[in-house]
């Protein structure tokens, strides 16, 4: 079993910083069978953090950027592509965060484009769905979030082997009101969400069945190992407690836990 632990930075992070979380992490740092750490900091700390990975915690943690522009290049001012991050070490990209279509206003069809470009140049996505608070008490959580799998899941084009590539990749349940509010999705309503993708993804092609859900949402060292034990939980994706190395490696430490129990 491989458990994902995922620091999304957003907005915070200093050339200072970057050096202080690394040196603190490394300190701390012991194996962790089955756990794979990512960490998406702002792009524009991508090559420092990589460059100090490699020398203080070679092969352990893996990177992410935190969107793309679908196009490879152009006159896009202001926007990075795929191969732009894979070109600074990252492995991973977020897409459709939450933030990102809500404050930026970014469509289910640009989440989608994005998507097939980091699988086309290489790069593992990390598809962001998630009701807002006003969804979840209409009773319309199940319907937004199949509404933004389908968008993108639906839409690959037939035959391109889309299903097997996005094997690779990652989808993220994360409910808008537990973002950063404090406020958790209890692990059995995580767990009743991301046995609903789960069903969803399968139903579309098989091979998406083993995609790995994570849950993003105010996961902390205090809860994330009662979301970790659940079924279709396969990882977290965290603000907030990934910006200090210390609750960062309490999460990845019990995920190594869990883990290993279950190897
Ligand atoms: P949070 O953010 O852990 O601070 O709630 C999660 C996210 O937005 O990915």
């Amino acid at each position: 079993m491989t458990l994902f632990v995922a620091g999304n930075w957003k907005m915070f992070a200093s050339r200072a910083g970057v050096t202080q979380f690394v040196e603190s992490l490394a300190s701390q740092w012991q194996a962790a069978p089955g756990v794979v750490p990512v960490v998406f900091p702002p792009v524009g700390y991508l090559a420092q953090l990589q460059a100090e990975l490699a020398s203080k915690l070679p092969g352990s943690v893996a990177l992410g950027g935190q969107r793309i522009h679908p196009e490879p290049e152009g006159a896009f001012t202001g926007e990075s592509s795929a191969s732009m991050m894979l070109d600074l070490g990252a492995s991973w990209v977020l897409a459709g965060h939450s933030e990102r279509r809500n404050l930026f206003g970014e469509s289910d069809e640009m989440v989608a484009s994005q998507v097939q470009a980091a699988l086309t140049a290489g790069l593992k996505p990390v598809l962001c769905v998630g009701e807002t608070l006003a969804q979840r008490q209409a009773g319309e959580a199940q319907a937004v979030v199949g509404r933004q799998l389908d968008a993108v899941f639906a839409n690959l084009p037939a035959g391109q082997g889309f299903g097997q590539s996005f094997g690779q990749g990652a989808v993220a349940y994360e409910p808008v009101w537990a973002i950063g509010t404090g406020e958790t999705a209890s692990p059995a309503q995580a767990q009743d969400m991301h046995g609903f993708v789960r069903e969803r993804l399968t139903a579309m092609d098989a091979k998406l069945a083993e995609v790995p859900l994570w849950y993003g949402g105010s996961v902390k060292p205090e809860n994330a190992a009662e979301l970790f034990a659940a079924a279709d939980i396969d990882g977290a994706l965290i603000g907030g407690a990934s910006l200090a190395a210390t609750s960062f490696w309490q999460i990845i430490e019990q995920a190594a836990g869990l883990a290993s129990a279950e190897i």
